[in-house]
């Protein structure tokens, strides 16, 4: 007979306290781009529907940007960061291999919690979301901060007519906490490995790097993209797990009133919203128009967006979905806080 080991349980129920967001102060329109990769404002809008992107100077950094929307996510939340006892930031632009640029927001933040990366691409802070709340649940953790982030000019080929005009930086947090009734639905989350090559680092560090017989690039793997196949894959497939997300949670379509999805393309955001049949009075995030594709940071600069704008109002009930390079994906239903 084994020894029995004590359980724990956590919180009846978990939600979103309080969501915050750090935008880039640099506004690049398309005509900044647009030289370098022999494209038009025209083409762009058209194909993407973005007008300009966020990029950060020199001083906003990963963790600069993560303090910062965590700083304001923390306020709303009525709370300081030393109640935060688990700090999961999605990112795959902190450019260090180890380690993890969560332990060093978390002592800015003014808290000794457990604190990691997760490496989710543009669908990580979904991810996030989905880990906080069980953490929650299980009584792993009390209040946890969810952080999406991204720098991605760093690894952005400016050059690159696939993937310069789209990319962008950035910052979102949420904290989630307990919470008397249900506040975070049941995730949808899966991958499809066999699309691996379709959005991924160029090259391998160590391809980059070399060996003394055969010298590496030791140029800067930048992010290549398949556009096309993504665009396919995303407009069709994501619709159903965006359904599947409103199924599992209970809620119908006249229920919902807000759809988060991953800012990746207007086009995308369009024909997701018609294949999920989503009535005219569920207001649809468009932040991609300003601030460009943030990956990880998009889903929470977007919701932070429609609050700050009276388009998502506390009560109301919003489905998120995030989906990118693995191929990965994740959605569930949340009460705005
Ligand atoms: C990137 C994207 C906008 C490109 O649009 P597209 O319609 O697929 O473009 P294609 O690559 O098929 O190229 C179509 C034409 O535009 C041209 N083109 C490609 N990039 C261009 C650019 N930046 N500017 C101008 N023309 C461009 C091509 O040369 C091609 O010309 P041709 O018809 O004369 O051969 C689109 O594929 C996309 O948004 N995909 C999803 C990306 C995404 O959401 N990624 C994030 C997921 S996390």
């Amino acid at each position: 007979m084994p020894t029995s080991i004590a359980s724990i349980s956590g919180a009846p129920h978990a939600r979103v306290l309080g969501v915050g967001a750090y935008r880039p102060t640099r506004l690049v329109p398309n005509s900044d781009v647009v030289d370098a990769i022999d494209s038009s404002d025209e083409w762009i809008q058209q194909r993407s529907g973005i007008k300009s992107r966020r990029w950060a100077g020199p001083e906003e950094s990963v963790q600069m940007m993560s303090v910062a929307a965590s700083r304001v996510a923390l306020e709303r939340a009525g709370l300081d960061g030393s109640q935060i006892d688990c700090v999961v930031v999605a990112t795959v632009s902190h450019l260090l291999q180890t380690p993890a640029v969560a332990t060093a927001i978390a002592h800015e933040l003014g808290t000794d919690a457990a604190a990691f990366d997760i490496s989710a691409a543009c669908s990580g802070f979904c991810h996030g979301m989905a880990m906080a709340a069980d953490f929650v649940r299980a009584g792993s953790a009390r209040h946890v901060l969810v952080i999406g982030v991204e720098r991605l000019t760093d690894i952005l080929d400016l050059t690159d007519r696939g993937t310069a005009f789209i990319f962008a930086d950035g910052a979102g947090a949420a904290v989630v906490g307990p919470s008397d009734t249900p506040g975070i639905g049941p995730v949808v989350w899966g991958s499809d490995g066999e699309q691996f090559d379709l959005i991924r680092q160029r090259e391998d560090w160590r391809d980059v790097v070399g060996t003394p017989e055969a010298p590496g690039s030791g140029v800067m793997p930048h992010l290549t993209m398949q556009g096309n196949s993504v665009f396919r894959w995303a407009s069709f497939a994501m619709a159903k797990i965006g359904t599947q997300a409103l199924d599992r949670a209970g809620i119908t379509l006249d229920e919902l009133d807000v759809f988060v999805p991953h800012q990746a393309n207007m086009r995308i955001i369009d024909a997701m919203a018609r294949s999920m049949k989503l009535p005219p009075h569920v207001r649809i995030a468009r932040d991609i128009a300003e601030q460009g594709n943030s990956s990880a940071a998009s889903v929470p600069l977007a919701l932070d967006r429609m609050i700050a704008d009276g388009e998502a109002r506390s009560g109301d009930t919003a489905l998120l979905i995030a989906f990118g390079a693995g191929l990965s994906y994740a959605a569930q239903v949340i009460t705005v806080p």
